[in-house]
């Protein structure tokens, strides 16, 4: 079985609890932008939040996933180094507004997200799409397999959680490179729940499906939301795969500059994140697991969710911030 297997901490256990703080305020700072129509406004906003409030903390932090590269942003490319500089060398995984399309429509499950691990233990997965599998926590080993047809999987998991393959659901992102997909997936009786955008909610959903509804997220999507989730599944437990699609030489030279030697390695979430991994995600819009941003005449309330690899531990923090100058 994938329970959490101990590993040794050696991150600071404040910094779970700074985390939150973090995606808090890149969160609110979001949701005061949610259903305008303007994702580059609402994702400035949750950058300009993150970096701030990612700046405080007492880290020698270095951006591996982060806005794109230097030349083409300005704020939290990869290589950027943020926090105090006096505190663990980490190597931070970060979307201050992952879904920003959701967030522009306010539509469901747009997340301020973040992940930290030890230096050195994140893949830098350059900007192109990843193949992804993932089922949450409480099955055997190897139920899924991202070289398997889609079949294969659904009747494996069906089996490991004793149910007819016809009664799971699957999540997958409603593109038109998901055509074959889809139609193996119905062929199959299984249920799709597709979605529109956000599938690091689509895969940690996969860990609470008697919640969410979702048994398995499958397809393509953003390499960078690929390590993220993966770290959220390292804390969760459960069990991810992802494969770079590095469909041109200049995506194949682009990956290898960043260390990624066989274009066509599947990852195992433990090879995208390792070691005592640090995840937390604010809710900006409402979602099947997290709530939107709440804003009251005295208050402004938020909903995350930190986690830590090295325990398991997973906190849900419906916060009241009653300091609300610094959120402005
Ligand atoms: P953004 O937050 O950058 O808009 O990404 C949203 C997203 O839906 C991700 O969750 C997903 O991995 C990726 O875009 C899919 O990319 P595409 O829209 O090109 O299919």
């Amino acid at each position: 079985m994938n329970a959490i297997v101990s590993q040794p901490s050696v991150l600071d256990r404040v910094l779970t609890m700074e985390l939150a703080r973090v995606t808090e305020r890149a969160a609110v700072a979001a949701a005061r932008l949610r259903g305008h129509g303007d994702e580059m406004a609402a994702d400035q906003a949750a950058v300009d939040a993150m970096r701030t409030e990612l700046n405080k903390l007492p880290i020698d932090g270095r951006v591996v996933i982060g806005e794109g590269e230097r030349d083409e942003a300005p704020m939290l490319f990869i290589g950027e180094e943020v926090g105090t500089r006096k505190g663990p060398a980490v190597d931070i995984a970060l979307d201050p507004l992952e879904g920003t399309t959701i967030c522009a429509k306010n539509l469901p499950n747009s997340l301020a997200v973040i992940a930290l691990a030890e230096r050195g233990r994140m893949l830098h997965a350059p900007d192109v799409y990843m193949d992804k599998i993932a089922i949450g926590p409480g099955f055997p080993a190897g139920t899924i397999d991202l070289k398997a047809p889609p079949a294969e999987n659904l009747a494996r998991l069906a089996e490991a959680r004793g149910v007819k393959v016809g009664e799971l659901t699957a999540c997958i992102m409603d593109r038109p490179r998901h055509a074959r997909l889809i139609e193996e997936v119905r062929a199959t009786g299984a249920a799709i729940r597709l979605i529109g955008d956000g599938d690091v909610a689509g895969v940690i959903h996969t860990t609470d499906p008697l919640q969410t509804g979702i048994d398995i997220y499958m397809g393509i999507g953003g390499a960078p939301e690929g390590v993220l989730a993966a770290a959220a599944l390292r804390c969760t437990g459960g069990q991810m795969q992802g494969r770079l699609i590095l469909d041109s030489p200049e995506k194949v030279e682009r990956a290898r500059r960043m260390g990624v030697e066989d274009p066509d390695r599947v990852y195992d979430m433990a090879e995208m994140a390792a070691g005592d991994v640090l995840f937390a995600a604010t809710g900006v819009t409402d979602g099947n697991m997290l709530s939107g941003v709440r804003f009251l005449r005295d208050a402004i309330v938020t909903h995350t969710i930190v986690m830590r690899s090295s325990t398991g531990t997973i906190r849900e923090i419906k916060a009241t911030h009653k300091d609300m100058d610094k959120f402005t």
